[in-house]
């Protein structure tokens, strides 16, 4: 199996739509028509769930009218909430079938379709014309990236002059080794958490400029202990989210959001 396969694999359970209705319905909800804002960020795959997005989007201009691409758009829930909460346009690209699938039928339900759309690709080959964006945002996506220069020279390829990308991972920050699961993966074998400045140094390499750079570690540890004590998002295993504390405990890896333009 090549790595985008094992990627794949990792996040497509198969039961990932039922599973969102089903906590749409056990909440008193229409699981055929219902608001965005009632999965409660289960369809948010990153640390700080919608309330990190709300902060990604204003520290990255995102507002009414502004075409977004989302890349690793997941189950589509940062592109909803940035339709939703801030009149964006959005375009999810996702390498994973079944999250792609999810992202519009739960898109369709909540009524975002006519702001929303999801396509399957690879964020190393975006099917998408260039310079057709005013924002791109990576959320949680880097991690499962070697190549982190093709990501972001693509990203910079789709953006128009003067677009922002905000990129909000997990990165390494100290020596030492994770331990494995990890929320994005099972073993080192599709796991590529660099340290904030090889983020920059591929950022540079792809001709964007970095404008700013901001560490959530505190955040991202209460969260994670929140997590843990209500079972965790989507019932995501829990050593996996135990060994990201430890590490985040650790000074071992962060998240860490950093915003960068092509001039
Ligand atoms: C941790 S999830 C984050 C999803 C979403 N950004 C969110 O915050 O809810 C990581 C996502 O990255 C996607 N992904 C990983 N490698 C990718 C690649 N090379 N191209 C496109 N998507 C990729 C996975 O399929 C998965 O949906």
């Amino acid at each position: 199996m090549d790595y985008e396969e094992s990627v794949a694999e990792h996040y497509g359970s198969g039961d990932v739509l039922e599973r969102l209705l089903a906590a749409v319905r056990n909440a008193g909800g229409d699981p055929d028509h219902f608001a965005s804002a009632d999965l409660r960020g289960a369809d948010q795959l990153h640390i700080g769930g919608p309330a990190a997005t709300s902060r990604v989007a204003a520290r990255a201009g995102i507002g009414a009218g502004t075409r977004v691409l989302d890349i690793g758009s997941g189950m589509g829930g940062v592109a909803r909430h940035l339709a939703g909460e801030f009149g964006a346009t959005v375009h999810g690209v996702d390498l994973t079938p079944e999250f792609v699938a999810v992202a519009k039928e739960l898109t369709q339900r909540t009524g975002l379709a006519g702001s929303v759309e999801f396509t399957q690709g690879s964020a190393l080959e975006l099917p998408l014309a260039d310079a057709s964006f005013d924002a791109a945002v990576v959320v949680h996506v880097g991690m499962n990236i070697r190549d982190k220069d093709r990501m972001f020279a693509e990203a910079g390829r789709v953006l128009r002059p003067g677009g922002i990308l905000a990129v909000y991972d997990i990165m390494l920050l100290g020596g030492g080794t994770e331990t494995y699961p990890l929320p994005w993966a099972a073993s080192a074998e599709t796991s590529f958490p660099q340290p904030p400045l090889a983020y920059s140094d591929a950022l540079g390499q792809a001709g964007l400029e970095v404008d700013s750079e901001a560490k959530t570690l505190a955040e991202g540890i209460e969260f994670l202990e929140r997590a843990l004590d209500s079972g965790g998002p989507l019932g995501l295993a829990g050593p996996a989210l135990a060994n990201l504390l430890d590490a985040f405990r650790a000074g071992l890896l962060a998240p860490v959001e950093i915003y960068a333009h092509r001039p």
